[in-house]
């Protein structure tokens, strides 16, 4: 069976992208990673794609007059490449709505939190301030809006007394680590599909009917 052909976008560390580079390492996951893209030449995720063999390409915005022009050779990249999906992963540049549309239904993202709570940045500090006993990951299609679209998976992660946003932020990384697989899984094999607006799911099985926290 063909693997789905997948590009990935980062602007820094990249351990989504490592995670997602780890899945596609083995032959039976239905997708591989064909490019990794950086918005940033000093984005330590490169070394890290270069490291497992998986050609990258800087496309700097900076280099470039404006959004649209930067867009531009973003689709002139994954064009080349044939990506069939784009995942962001810390991709931290707002798309156009032309983008956007380019690649409706075929580009997702991770946001680390229970979407639609916390968008933007100072994710952590937002969850802490509102003294949730429960935050996470969520990964999603993307929309013209901000993290925002139709979601496809989602971990929860408990808030733990003295939490600092460091701690917290460690503690949902673990689980986008998790979820980002999987959802690729889910979307490579057909098994997530937009419909109306939102994710319809095929062929999932659910374990788990609660999560409390507080644990007791
Ligand atoms: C991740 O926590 C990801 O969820 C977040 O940036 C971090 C990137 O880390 N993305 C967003 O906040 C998007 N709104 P990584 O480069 O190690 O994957």
């Amino acid at each position: 069976m063909a693997r789905l052909k997948a590009a990935v976008l980062i602007s820094g560390r990249g351990s989504n992208m490592v995670a997602l580079l780890d899945s596609c390492a083995d032959p039976a996951f239905p997708a591989e990673i064909v490019t990794v893209i950086s918005n940033r030449p000093g984005a330590a995720g490169l070394a890290r794609a270069e490291a497992a063999g998986i050609p990258t390409r800087v496309i700097d915005h900076r280099a470039h007059p404006g959004r649209e022009d930067f867009e531009a050779s973003l689709t002139a990249a994954l064009e080349e490449v044939g990506a069939e999906l784009v995942c962001l992963a810390g991709f931290m540049r707002l798309l156009t709505p032309g983008f956007v549309d380019r690649w409706a239904g075929r580009m997702v993202n991770i946001h680390p939190s229970l979407l639609p709570a916390f968008k933007g940045l100072h994710v952590h500090e937002q969850a802490l301030a509102a003294g949730v006993r429960v935050t996470g990951c969520t990964v999603h299609y993307v929309t013209a809006e901000m993290d925002d679209g139709p979601i496809i998976a989602q971990a929860a992660v408990p808030v733990m007394p003295g939490d600092t946003p460091d701690a917290l932020a460690a503690r949902v990384l673990v689980a986008e680590h998790k979820a980002y697989p999987m959802a690729l899984k889910l979307v490579a094999e057909g098994r997530a599909r937009m419909g109306g607006g939102e994710v319809e799911l095929d062929g999932t099985v659910w374990e788990q009917e609660v999560l409390l926290s507080p644990p007791r």
